[in-house]
C-alpha cells in the first residue's frame, strides 16, 4: 500500500492505473477509521482493481462552532487498518494541499440540504460537495463508496453526480452497528460511559417508529413513539426525527415507495445520527 500526501503523487498513481485499464474504487473518509469505513473499503476491494482511500478532515464542511479542531485523528492507526483491508493507495493531504487558495467559488447544495442535518448545520453540505467533487476529479473513480449512515449526504452527492454528469457510480453500503445496535461512528469516542449506555436508544426508537409506521401508515404517531422512547431512555436532546421519501427527501405521500426515517440526537455534547431506509410495498 502507498500513502501519498500530494495531488501530484496521487495523479501519478491514478495515471498508471488508468493506463493499464484498471478500475478504481474511491472510499472518501475523514479518518479515525471504524468498522463502517472498513466495510466500505472491503466492498470497494471486491469490486475494483485499485482501491483509493482518502483520509482528510475537511475544514469546509465544519461550522465555526463545530468540532473541526478536536475531530479525532490518528493517521498511523488509519493507514495500518486501511492496509489490513486491502486498500492500495491512501491519499492523506494537508489542508494547504487541498485548499492552497480560495477563489471564492462554491458548489451549493439545493433543497435537499435545507432539512435534517442541513437545517442545523448551514453550509455543511456545500463543504461536503466541494471536497467530494475535488476527490472525484483527482481520483477519477469508476465507483465511489459511501455509508448509508449519512443517508442525506448520499442523496445530495447522488444529485451532484447526476446534475454535473460525473462519470462514476455511487455505491451505498449498509450501516455497521455495535452489538447493542448503536451505529458505528468516529464520534462515539466522545461519549462518556453513561452516555454510551444511553446511545443505543436512538436505534431502538427508529425501529419502533418503523414498525409503527408499517403497521398503520401514521407518520405522526410513529415519530411521537420514537421521541418518547428517546426522552424516557436518555438525557439526550433531539435535534430531529423525521420520515421522508427517499432519496428525494420530500414529504411522504401516498405514492412514496422508499422511506427514510432519520434522527439526530445530542447525547451529552455529542451529536449522533442514525437512520433506517425501508420500502412501503403497497404504497400508503
Ligand atoms: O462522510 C464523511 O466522512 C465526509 O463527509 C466525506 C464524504 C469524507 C467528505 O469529507
Amino acid at each position: 500500500m502507498k500513502v501519498v500526501t500530494t495531488i501530484q503523487a496521487l495523479a501519478k498513481e491514478i495515471q498508471a492505473a488508468k493506463q493499464s485499464q484498471k478500475t478504481i474504487g474511491l472510499v472518501p473518509t475523514m479518518g479515525y477509521l471504524h468498522e463502517g469505513h472498513l466495510t466500505l473499503a472491503q466492498t470497494a476491494r471486491a469490486e475494483n482493481d485499485v482501491v483509493v482511500m482518502s483520509i482528510f478532515v475537511n475544514p469546509t464542511q465544519f461550522g465555526p462552532n463545530e468540532d473541526f479542531e478536536s475531530y479525532p485523528r490518528d493517521l498511523p492507526r488509519d493507514t495500518a487498518l486501511a492496509e489490513s483491508v486491502g486498500v492500495d493507495i491512501v491519499f492523506a493531504p494537508s489542508v494547504e494541499e487541498m485548499y492552497p487558495q480560495d477563489g471564492g467559488i462554491r458548489l451549493h447544495a439545493g433543497e435537499q440540504a435545507t432539512i435534517l442535518c442541513g437545517a442545523s448545520r448551514p453550509g455543511h453540505f456545500d463543504g461536503v460537495l466541494q471536497v467530494v467533487s475535488k476527490l472525484f476529479h483527482l481520483t477519477m473513480p469508476n465507483r465511489a463508496y459511501f455509508g448509508q449512515k449519512d443517508a442525506q449526504q448520499v442523496a445530495i452527492i447522488a444529485t451532484m453526480v447526476r446534475d454535473f454528469n460525473f462519470p462514476l457510480e455511487i455505491r451505498v453500503v449498509p450501516i455497521v452497528r455495535e452489538e447493542d445496535g448503536l451505529a458505528k461512528s468516529s464520534r462515539n469516542v466522545y461519549l462518556s460511559g453513561a452516555e454510551r449506555q444511553e446511545a443505543p436508544a436512538i436505534n431502538e426508537a427508529l425501529q419502533l417508529a418503523r414498525d409503527s409506521f408499517l403497521a398503520n401508515g401514521d407518520a405522526d404517531s410513529a415519530l411521537a413513539k420514537a421521541k418518547a422512547h428517546i426522552q424516557t431512555r436518555t438525557h439526550g436532546r433531539i435535534d430531529y426525527i423525521e420520515l421522508l421519501a427517499y432519496p428525494d427527501l420530500t414529504p411522504v405521500t401516498a405514492t412514496t415507495q422508499q422511506v427514510l426515517l432519520a434522527a439526530a440526537v445530542y447525547i451529552g455534547k455529542t451529536r449522533l445520527i442514525d437512520n433506517c431506509i425501508f420500502t412501503v410495498k403497497e404504497g400508503l
